[in-house]
């Protein structure tokens, strides 16, 4: 492969032994280098705490690979890879780190432009900020310097305007790539192009048509070895704020000035701005919170989130959080959009479902077609990657009977290949691409959207209620409901009637 459409850079990994290097960012620099789409000149200086020469740390990473790699590790690219990665012993806090990575760069005659990546708790994110503007890590004098920041962007609106305030003090704007993994997903960029890449649904696409639109995404694990960070969070601040109000920003946008990323992000933005603000003495009208208690999955027994490890017994974290939100603008006025997530829920699964209105008229009352059931737009996230319209069809036969047609999209082939989010997301780094980035305004609004949910919480301690796991939630999150007939859809198949909790 050609270097020619290539930039060389140099990743400098924070956190280089956790969790998210060894499953996601390892992996995704693999399969990019495997693809060809890494300079060969693009080096990787992973720095962690562990008493570890570069020899140590490729073994380790050899495993994680070994785990991951999509089409199995191949020993003569492994080899090359593992050219590229240095491994750099340090603490975080100790500004010898940043002296030590800035003489290895400059004595090795590294690639000069430089993409930081912080794999670490977000409690460190301002002070490695601040160490590497004092060591004139950040100074773009020759080369670029790009900081990479994962979620959670602060804990609530002020530590994130803190957090805000110091990347403000050492970096420009253009310099910073807030991460939400979940814009790169495949079918999550597909929303966009489906919108705005056919013309056949945006005429119907505003509150003269569509009833309610809700959003989901449900897993059947539970917080795992997380409990630490969880508890800490909650399913609020972990996929509501963030992930769920992203997937909002795209379905109900209007559409950009163009693709490129300041138009898309205003428009974003735009949204966030427009959804009614939830007052604080309402909170329990418009948002639902619980906890998983004990159950079963798959016919295995499941312990309720207060057995888990490092969950203290008396925890009121919720692990499943819904929020209904009303977007008062011209073409949302009156549309409830209703999000939901939550652990060990019955099935793992990801979903934009959009509920359209009943005809105006009922023209086959008397044929034994009353109650006409509602069309649906599903765009299935994952597991399934999925578009999906349901429709209202005769049943074949002498009775005027009806039944669900779906006119499915399948747009995958087998041959598809399936890269993972980050893939992309390294890659648009080295591009300097913002579009799958999240800008600050964006990150603001949407605290400031469930700034109030926070602080009524936190005010309440009255045990929250509890689900057992392996279903779907305890059914009393109906209550946001707008219509008492409306029910959560749980399936993206037509089948959904029988699942769907009334
Ligand atoms: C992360 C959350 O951001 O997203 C996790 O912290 C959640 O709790 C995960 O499980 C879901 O993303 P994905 O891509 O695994 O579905």
């Amino acid at each position: 492969m050609s270097n020619s459409n290539m930039t060389e850079c140099t990743f400098i990994i924070f956190g280089a032994t956790g969790n998210l290097t060894q499953l996601k960012l390892m992996p995704a620099l693999y399969h990019l280098d495997e693809a060809g789409r890494l300079h060969e000149n693009t080096r990787i200086i992973a720095c962690g705490r562990r008493d570890w020469d570069t020899q140590e740390y490729n073994v380790e990473l050899r495993e994680w690979l070994v785990a991951k790699a999509r089409n199995g590790l191949d020993n003569h690219l492994f080899q090359r890879f593992c050219k590229r990665i240095t491994y750099i012993e340090g603490d975080l806090h100790n500004p010898q780190l940043y002296t030590d990575i800035k003489n290895y760069v400059e004595q090795q005659h590294l690639p000069s432009s430089l993409a930081f990546y912080m794999a670490i708790l977000p409690r460190d994110f301002g002070q490695v900020i601040e160490h590497l503007s004092t060591s004139s890590l950040l100074d773009e004098t020759d080369g670029w310097r790009r900081v990479v920041i994962e979620k959670p962007f602060g804990h609530d609106l002020s530590s994130a305007r803190e957090l805000q305030a110091i990347l403000a003090q050492h970096t420009r704007e253009e310099q910073i790539y807030r991460i939400d993994h979940y814009l790169a997903k495949g079918m999550v960029q597909n929303v966009l192009v489906f919108r705005f890449a056919n013309l056949l649904m945006e005429p119907l696409w505003n509150r003269n048509y569509i009833d309610h639109v809700q959003i989901t995404h449900s897993e059947s694990f539970g917080i795992g070895s997380r409990g630490n960070y969880y508890d800490h969070s909650g399913a609020l601040r972990d996929m509501l704020q963030s992930h769920l109000m992203q997937l909002l920003t795209l379905v109900a946008m209007e559409p950009p000035v163009s693709m490129e990323a300041e138009s898309l992000r205003d428009e974003k933005v735009k949204v966030l701005k427009s959804v009614r603000p939830i007052p604080e003495s309402e909170v329990d009208d418009f948002v639902y919170r619980a906890q998983y208690a004990a159950g079963s999955i798959n016919d295995e027994k499941v312990p309720g989130y207060t057995q888990e490890k490092y969950i203290p017994a008396d925890s009121n974290t919720e692990t499943y959080a819904a929020m209904r939100l009303h977007i008062d603008n011209w073409r949302w006025r009156g549309v409830p959009f209703y999000l939901r997530t939550g652990k060990r829920l019955k099935q793992s699964q990801s979903m934009i479902a959009i509920c359209f209105k009943h005809p105006p008229q009922k023209f086959f009352a008397g044929t034994g077609i009353d109650a006409a059931e509602n069309n649906w737009l599903i765009l299935g996230l994952q597991p399934e990657e999925c578009l999906r319209l349901e429709m209202t069809v005769k049943e074949p036969g002498l009775e005027m009977h009806t039944r669900i047609a779906s006119l499915d999209a399948g747009f995958r082939t087998e041959r598809d290949q399936v890269n993972d989010a980050y893939e992309e997301l390294l890659l648009d780094v080295i591009k300097g691409d913002h579009s799958l980035f999240l800008r600050w305004d964006e990150v603001e609004w949407s605290w400031r959207i469930v700034e109030p949910v926070i602080k009524a919480w936190q005010a309440d301690n009255t045990p929250i209620d509890r689900y057992v796991s392996g279903t779907w939630g305890n059914p009393n999150s109906r209550r946001l409901f707008h219509h008492p007939d409306l029910r959560w859809r749980h399936n993206m198949t037509t089948e959904h009637r029988s699942q769907d909790e009334r």
